[in-house]
């Protein structure tokens, strides 16, 4: 083997091997694994040295809005699919609540024949589960591409809307996939957006009215539904100390919890008095308390999957008086980077990342193509610089919406490339003019 001829060496990186770190070289032919070693004598028509650098199994978020079709000039599948790439993630799973909603497997086939004409990194979509589809559920939840169903229980951008127990019953009674629910409980808000609200125009009051009890609630409605039918739920970006302890009791195989690297960062009233609008997002960002428990978390198992929750909106609509700016901000170009300073700054591991964005995306959701770095795996990498410091700016952005939330902060430890089956997709922050990305397979889909 010593002796071989490959496409492509990645030559002497720290790489996570499924053991740990091993200061190794890869041999890879065909877009595949085929060597793993010193390689000291080893051929290759392409050697990318990785002295210094931290070679990981491509790194996926697990949660991102392209707004295509419907709202283009916000993102479209190649900008958004573009900025992953820039970021480092080799794959992405995209949201429903595009226009017209995700709610049958043509729509899903759409989405993916648009993708395929910019597949800058891999792709899979999110089919919304509402009352409009839900005894369809079970005949559409396999079609290819479809990495699960998305339950809105409080209203946010768009209109996928699942708020009562009996929608929420009607989408987890039909189907086997895994649901991923954005909890937060309509009612409560309702109400609170009257008496807590009213007509103010101060955004700082949006993690009050978008309350803690409303998330814990609507998180509890949905688990315990999920109990009757034994069905996997997965709780989209949690935001508060409440539900973290909830979680703690009740969890199991069939319960799931993600958080975002916005969460993880920013806080209130810090960042409302900062960024304004430009931090609103739901559900909300919270106070110093809440973002410690997320923390804790993260260290002691409970957190599963950090995503970025990537939500572009235009500057020209974040500036319209709160409550009218629409909630979200980009992030998927973002994630990485300023995951890789928490890393830097001893918040959590960078095989623990590694756990969240990678592992257990690929346990969790049934991902068939791909694996932790092994002989005869595809050759996806995200090839990190822990030393590597540079400013974020959201001139660099490469969303539509060409700003993020992070403009300014210098941080420590950046993607340097975005290896996608053997194909160098970024290098050193500039893209190469060939795209491969493919759809993500499911060991539950049909393809
Ligand atoms: O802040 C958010 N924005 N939260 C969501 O759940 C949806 C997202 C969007 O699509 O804009």
């Amino acid at each position: 083997m010593e002796s071989s001829q490959f496409d492509l060496i990645l030559k002497n990186g720290q790489v996570l091997l499924p053991d740990g770190w091993a200061t190794v070289s890869i041999g890879i032919t065909n877009g595949k694994i085929c060597a793993i070693g010193p390689l000291d004598n080893a051929k290759a028509e392409k050697t990318i040295q990785c002295e210094g650098l931290h070679v990981l199994p491509g790194l996926i978020d697990t949660q991102v809005h392209f707004r295509e079709p419907g709202a283009e000039h916000k993102e479209t599948l190649a900008t958004g699919l573009q900025s992953a790439a820039l970021g480092g993630i080799t794959g992405v799973f995209e949201m429903p609540n595009t226009s017209p909603l995700t709610l049958t497997p043509e729509l899903i086939f759409d989405k993916m024949s648009r993708a395929d004409k910019h597949p800058w990194v891999d792709y899979a979509f999110y089919l919304g589960g509402c009352k409009q589809n839900a005894e369809k559920l079970s005949e559409y939840e396999n079609a290819p591409g479809i990495c699960g169903i998305k339950v809105f229980m409080g209203a946010s951008t768009g209109d996928l809307l699942a708020a009562s127990d009996e929608e929420i019953d009607m989408v987890l009674k039909n189907g086997r996939r895994i649901v991923a629910v954005h909890a937060e409980d309509e009612f409560i808000m309702q109400e609170n957006k009257k008496t807590i609200l009213g007509d103010s125009t101060d955004v700082s009051l949006h993690c009050k009215w978008r309350s803690v009890e409303s998330c814990l609630n609507a998180t509890k409605r949905v688990v315990a539904i999920a109990k009757k039918y034994k069905r996997r739920v997965h709780i989209l970006h949690v935001t508060t100390k409440d539900e973290m302890d909830f979680f703690r009791e009740q969890k199991n195989e069939h319960i799931t919890v993600e958080v975002l690297a916005n969460h993880l960062t920013l806080f209130a009233p810090d960042c409302y008095e900062k960024l304004g609008s430009l931090s609103q997002q739901n559900p909300p960002i919270r106070e110093k308390e809440h973002q410690d428990a997320l923390w804790k978390a993260i260290a002691d198992g409970t957190v599963d999957m950090v995503a970025s929750d990537h939500a572009p909106h235009t500057l020209e609509e974040k500036a319209k008086p709160y409550p009218l700016s629409p909630s979200g901000t980009p992030g998927v170009q973002t994630l990485l980077p300023i995951m890789l300073h928490h890393v830097n700054q001893g918040k959590l591991t960078l095989e623990r990342l590694v756990e969240l964005m990678c592992y257990n995306p690929i346990k969790i959701h049934g991902i068939k193509d791909r694996s932790k770095i092994e002989i005869g795996s595809q050759a996806t990498f995200t090839i990190v610089d822990m030393n590597k410091r540079d400013v974020i700016s959201s001139a660099d952005q490469a969303t539509k919406s060409e700003w993020t939330p992070f403009d300014g902060m210098e941080t420590q430890g950046w993607p340097v490339v975005t290896m996608i089956r053997g194909h160098v997709v970024m290098y050193e922050g500039k893209l190469s003019h060939q795209t491969v990305g493919l759809p993500i397979q499911f060991q539950e889909t049909k393809m």
